[in-house]
């Protein structure tokens, strides 16, 4: 039972869609119908998830009605079905702040000339745009047409099939996905390309070149890719995440466009829930870290493999140390792996305890077990379930049968904080970061020339209450280009009251949209009565360039318009 939905599976299983949608950017609104087939049925009703829509007519049925909202949940629409009957169609339109989608102004795209539109339905938004069973329990194939304005094409995270989309592996609502803008295509290798806008086209082919050997990594490990195409596109800065998985097409954040590879962990990580998540899926939001936790595990195995271990274990000491971070303003009951969501919006359980110590968890059954044992168990367990959704139990169902080991994993699953006797990551050169940063503190040069973001991000982060004049002075932080670094200087420079680089603040604020930065940023500003004056009004500027997902992140730290 998926307490995120008002849908009925056991009921009536919807099994397919298909999607006839118009774009029209003058109203922002999608406006078209979708046919859902389901198993015949016995049952009188449907239920449907919706949030937001105008629902115009249901053909092929015995009536509807569109119950009440509820702010987390949206409103259920309950279909009359005729007996022996197995599709309706659905006319409808969705409201101009639907909290799926994304309508950017050309201001607000890298053209400037032409309007942009982009879907995110995780967690549960894809009812804002489709009316359907929301929850990630369900699976279904489909088929859309999508009309846009011309020199708009748009892109479904599916196979195109000529003038339409195709998805024939069943999957969950929340990987329904859809773009529209000025975009353009280069091809990375026989079955990866990139999209993006023209002016970003040639630093994305650049940045995502070894995606390829990226896919190829993951299939060494983990067994074949089955999705046939694996794209990128690249979104206007706005984007709420880093990326979404939407399967055959990962959305990006171009704020990892940092012009050296240095922040492609993301891709690896898009790519990786191709197994996790896409392949295996989370029955309900309480399960998401066998999405998460997984795949970050299988992000650092896609980094080892293809940039050595090395980077591997750098990338795991500042997750280890993320994760500390942000599990001590959690409180206890938000520090367990199986999240607490009932009557929560799911999108509230999306901090790095999912990710961090899911993926630490996975980390300890490898050293326990050797990495052999645990290589052939995930990839068996990526078989046995294969394109269904599952929940905690099942997993340590399958664990326990396929893979005994003697874990705590009642604790490490259901008890906050992570455990005693964990797989603690170690990188040794940040070891000798460490002694470069008491160094630098003792007041001595240190030479940064050939430093990778890694080693500045560790080096940033082990400064105390640091000279913050004399680290813009040496090493021209504000000025930085590559947004992690920046965002960690910045986040500096609002704890220790940096004057010089509080413009530097606001035009981030005002130009990048990427929740992870901007709580982080909002956060520290609150901390002082200066930083909440400016803070509200840096808000009141920026809101609006926000997707709907970060507003309402946000209207919750700084207060709503
Ligand atoms: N699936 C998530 C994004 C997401 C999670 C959207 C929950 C909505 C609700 C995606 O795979 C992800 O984890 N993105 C991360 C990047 C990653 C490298 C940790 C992000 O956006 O920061
Ligand atoms: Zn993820």
């Amino acid at each position: 039972m998926d307490v995120h939905s008002y849908a009925r599976p056991d009921r009536v299983r919807v099994r397919h869609l298909e999607l006839d949608l118009d774009v029209r950017f003058e109203r922002k609104i999608i406006e078209g119908s979708v046919t859902l087939r389901f198993d015949a049925a016995t049952e009188a009703e449907l239920v449907l998830d919706t949030r937001d829509l105008e629902i115009h007519a249901v053909e092929n049925a015995a009536g509807f009605e569109l119950g009440a909202r509820d702010p987390v949940l949206g409103a259920p629409l309950t279909i009359g079905l005729k007996p022996g009957c197995s599709w309706v169609k659905v006319r409808y339109s969705t409201a101009p702040g639907a909290s799926g989608l994304q309508w950017l102004e050309p201001a607000q795209t890298a053209g400037k000339r032409h309007p942009f539109l982009y879907t995110q339905s995780q967690a549960i938004h894809a009812r804002s745009w489709i009316p359907l069973q929301d929850t990630p329990s369900v699976r279904v194939t489909f088929e859309g047409r999508v009309r846009t304005p011309a020199g708009l094409p748009a892109v479904m995270a599916a196979e195109r099939a000529g003038e339409h989309f195709r998805m024939e592996r069943p999957v969950p609502s929340y990987l329904i996905a859809l773009a529209a803008g000025a975009l353009e295509f280069r091809t990375l290798s026989d079955r990866c390309g990139v999209f993006a806008e023209s002016p970003l086209i040639e630093r994305a082919a650049r940045e995502f070149a070894d995606t390829e050997a990226m896919v190829r990594a993951v299939e060494s490990l983990y067994g074949p890719y089955r999705w046939g195409r694996y794209d990128l596109l690249v979104l206007p800065p706005s984007f709420p995440f880093g990326g979404m998985e939407n399967p055959c097409l990962t959305f990006a954040t171009p704020t990892i466009l940092a012009g050296d590879k240095s922040l492609v962990a993301l891709v690896a990580h898009e790519l990786a829930h191709s197994w996790s998540g896409n392949l295996v899926t989370n029955a309900t939001w309480s399960d998401f870290w066998l999405n998460e936790g997984f795949t970050v595990y299988l992000e650092r195995r896609i980094l080892e493999k293809v940039y050595g271990r090395e980077r591997e274990e750098m990338e795991a000491v500042l997750g280890r140390g993320e994760l500390d971070r942000e599990m001590a303003g959690l409180p206890e009951g938000d520090r367990v792996l199986h999240l607490p969501l009932e009557g929560r919006d799911p999108d509230d359980g999306c901090t790095l305890v999912p990710y961090e110590k899911g993926a630490l968890l996975l980390r300890t059954i490898e050293r326990e077990v050797g990495r052999e044992r645990f290589d052939a168990f995930l990839r068996s367990y990526f078989d046995h379930f294969a394109f269904q959704s599952i929940t905690t139990a099942d997993f340590l169902g399958y664990l326990r049968r396929e893979l005994p080991v003697g874990l705590p994993l009642e604790e490490w699953i259901y008890q906050p904080g992570v455990p005693g006797g964990a797989a603690e990551p170690h990188s040794d050169a940040f070891r000798l970061i460490e002694a470069d940063a008491a160094r630098w503190q003792q007041g001595q040069a240190i030479d940064t020339g050939a430093w990778s973001t890694q080693l500045w991000l560790h080096f940033l982060r082990k400064l105390d209450t640091p000279d913050l004049a004399r680290l813009d002075r040496e090493f021209h932080l504000t000025e930085a280009g590559n947004s992690e670094i920046l965002h960690q200087w910045l986040l500096m420079s609002v704890r220790g009251g940096y004057q010089p680089a509080f413009p530097k603040v606001e035009q981030f604020l005002c130009s990048v949209g990427r929740r992870k930065f901007l709580k982080q940023l909002y956060t520290e500003l609150m901390k002082t009565p200066d930083g909440q004056e400016r803070a509200r009004r840096i808000y009141a500027r920026a809101r609006a360039g926000y997707h709907p997902i970060a507003q309402a992140t946000i209207d919750s730290l700084v207060g709503g318009q």
